[in-house]
């Protein structure tokens, strides 16, 4: 996959990595035979499709086709680059790693996130300094009058940035920090003229951190009233808004415990929900919830509740994220609040009590939405029918099929329209349907592929030098190629590892493929392996024949357009010997239709 990581380096991380451990945190996997058996991560599944073979250290869905390694599914499922995958396993199973042996690329854009996320940790101690001096006065009382508490100030780290164009600047500088790499990360802005200014002055900062607590981003917000209300660290290598939450440092241990997440919109809205005691909950950065942050969401919890603010945005905003969860198999609920309330002045006016066992407050999503859909279209046949339209996607995109056939249900019955009906539009339309029509079982194209298949099923089944001999005939350069890198770890390693060999092989679909042929239903089974090996030699035999027989029909026409007849004799009685080998060659050692 890349020539820079050392391969020892990876095979240490690949062999203490356990594919079904790593996997099984965002997949519930069940065993089916030797491998284990769960719900695709990566396309909307309805059936588990989604194998893991641990004793090869690679998976396959057989909806989508996804497939690949330990490496694979983490750069997947995360978007990680390669080598933020490695390091991220080297970090989990404790095997130190350095930036050489990160190659020049991972080590050097790994080496400049730590940086830059050094630079930002900087600038955190920075604010938090200026929030408690004098300069930073105003600011606290700004945040004692939203009713912020000292304990919470400081649990999250919340800073003050000094009304001055240079303060952070001349502190980094002092400090021989490079200011390109302060202006990446977005602490700095570039002056038309040359050099740098603060991006944040005069502002309350609030601190982004990662689960680990590592200062990622900060948002900014005006002491008071003003315009914009809020800056934000831009995106960066460092920073995705739309793959971290708020909040997530100070919540992660009681999340735990209780399993539920609130996640609500803003900074404030946490931090008051906090200074009630309310302690897990999470705050998205001021976009629609993204599937990354679902998928961390996962990763902490088994529930989560919705707590957008009580006006059309909000409710905008909580619709927009339903099919994540849904796709992703995370149970939600919504907790609407009172027109003109978010969390926060619902949580200084009326109090928490809502909040203390929020799973039990909220509202099921389906029916939330339904209602709200209600409220917008009515109950006249138009409306029914445009309610219907517009939940259909929401139905679509489940996974678990038993959650889509019980709220199938409550629509029926709330819209009076009938169930079986309901259930046939469903799956006659939508881009899921076809989408679950996709390549089920990969049939055999050719010799060579079924070829292919079976040796990566029956690695040892025939000495590789023999194979050697094999793939020298193979005509597909493709598989010719994978032919050649399987011989080669027999040659290297002695045999044959999955999860090294997907390593090995640059191209995506190429990878896949493997996997699809290597966890694909085995169409040879039956007879033992030796009977199977002949038999291919039998096969490659025929073709080859063929080849030669193809040939001489060539030689023979082009001979009696040439008027060449003193040739033909002889050619035909090679063309006859071809075909007495070829007869003999018509029963093989497996009797006829065992497979
Ligand atoms: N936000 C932003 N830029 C803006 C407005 C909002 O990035 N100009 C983001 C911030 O992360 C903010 C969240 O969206 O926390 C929610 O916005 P809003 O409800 O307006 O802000 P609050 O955090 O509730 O702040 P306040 O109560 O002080 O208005
Ligand atoms: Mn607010």
């Amino acid at each position: 996959m890349t020539p820079f990581i050392p391969e020892d380096k990876l095979m240490e991380i690949k062999d203490a990595a356990s594919l079904e451990e790593v996997v099984g945190q965002y997949v519930k996997l069940v065993q089916r035979g030797r491998n284990l058996l769960g719900l695709c991560p990566f396309h909307a599944d309805t059936k588990p499709s989604f194998t893991v073979a641990p004793d090869k250290g690679i998976f396959h869905c057989f909806g989508c086709g996804a497939g690949g390694n330990v490496f694979s599914f983490l750069m997947q499922y995360h978007r990680l680059s390669f080598p933020e995958a490695v390091q991220e396993l080297a970090k989990r199973y404790g095997i130190p790693i350095t930036f050489r042996e990160l190659g020049p690329e991972g080590g050097k854009s790994a080496q400049k996130r730590q940086l830059m996320q050094e630079i930002n940790t900087l600038a955190a101690a920075f604010y938090q300094a200026f929030l408690k001096g004098s300069e930073g006065q105003a600011g606290r009382e700004y945040l004692v009058q939203r009713g912020l508490t000292e304990e919470v100030i400081k649990a999250f780290h919340l800073g003050y940035a000094p009304n001055q164009w240079d303060a952070l600047r001349l502190h980094l500088q002092n400090r021989g920090i490079s200011l390109e790499v302060a202006q990446e990360v977005g602490l700095l802005v570039p002056r038309q003229s040359g050099g740098h200014y603060d991006r944040f002055r005069d502002r309350i900062i609030f601190p982004i951190e990662d689960r680990q607590g590592r200062v990622m981003a900060f948002g900014g917000r005006v002491v008071g009233e003003g315009e914009p209300k809020y800056l934000n660290s831009p995106e960066s290598p460092l920073y995705s808004k739309g793959r971290h939450l708020f909040g997530l440092p100070q919540a992660a241990e009681v999340l735990r415990q209780t399993g539920v997440a609130l996640v609500v919109e803003g900074y404030l809205d946490l931090l008051a929900l906090r200074v009630h005691g309310i302690a897990p909950v999470l705050a998205t950065l001021g976009t629609a919830l993204t599937r990354e942050q679902v998928r961390l969401l996962k990763s902490l919890v088994s529930k989560v509740v919705l707590v957008f603010d009580g006006d059309q945005a909000g409710a905008r905003a909580m619709q927009r994220a339903l099919p994540l969860f849904g796709q992703e198999g995370l149970a939600v609920r919504v907790l609407p609040l009172p027109p003109g309330l978010d969390p926060d002045s619902y949580a200084f006016k009326n109090g928490v009590e809502i909040f203390r066992s929020p799973w039990e407050s909220a509202q099921p999503w389906f029916s939330y939405l339904m209602e709200e859909l209600i409220k917008a279209h009515g109950l006249e046949i138009e409306g029914r029918v445009r309610i219907l339209e517009e939940l259909k996607p929401y139905l679509q995109n489940l996974a678990d099929p038993v959650e889509q056939g019980l709220w199938l249900k409550v629509a029926a019955e709330r819209l009076k329209v009938d169930e079986a009906t309901l259930r046939r539009s469903l799956t006659s339309l939508g881009p899921m349907a076809a989408g679950r029509l996709a390549p089920a079982g990969q049939l055999l194209v050719n010799l060579e592929k079924g070829l292919l298949k079976w040796v990566l099923h029956h690695p040892t089944a025939v000495p590789w030098e023999e194979l050697e001999e094999w793939a020298q005939e193979f005509e597909d350069q493709e598989l010719k190629g994978l032919m050649a890198l399987i011989i080669n770890n027999f040659r290297e390693y002695g045999g044959l590892d999955h999860s090294l060999l997907i390593q090995q092989v640059e191209a995506e679909n190429l990878r896949q493929q493997i996997c699809a042929l290597t966890l694909g239903e085995e169409e040879f089974c039956g007879p033992a392996v030796d009977l199977r090996a002949a038999d291919w030699r039998r096969f490659l035999k025929i073709r080859r024949l063929k080849k030669v027989k193809q040939a001489l029909k060539e030689k023979l026409e082009g001979a009696v357009a040439a008027d060449g007849h003193e040739e033909v004799p002889a050619l035909q009685a090679k063309d006859q010997e071809i075909d007495r080998q070829l007869e003999a060659l018509k029963v093989g050692p497996i009797a006829e239709g065992e497979n």
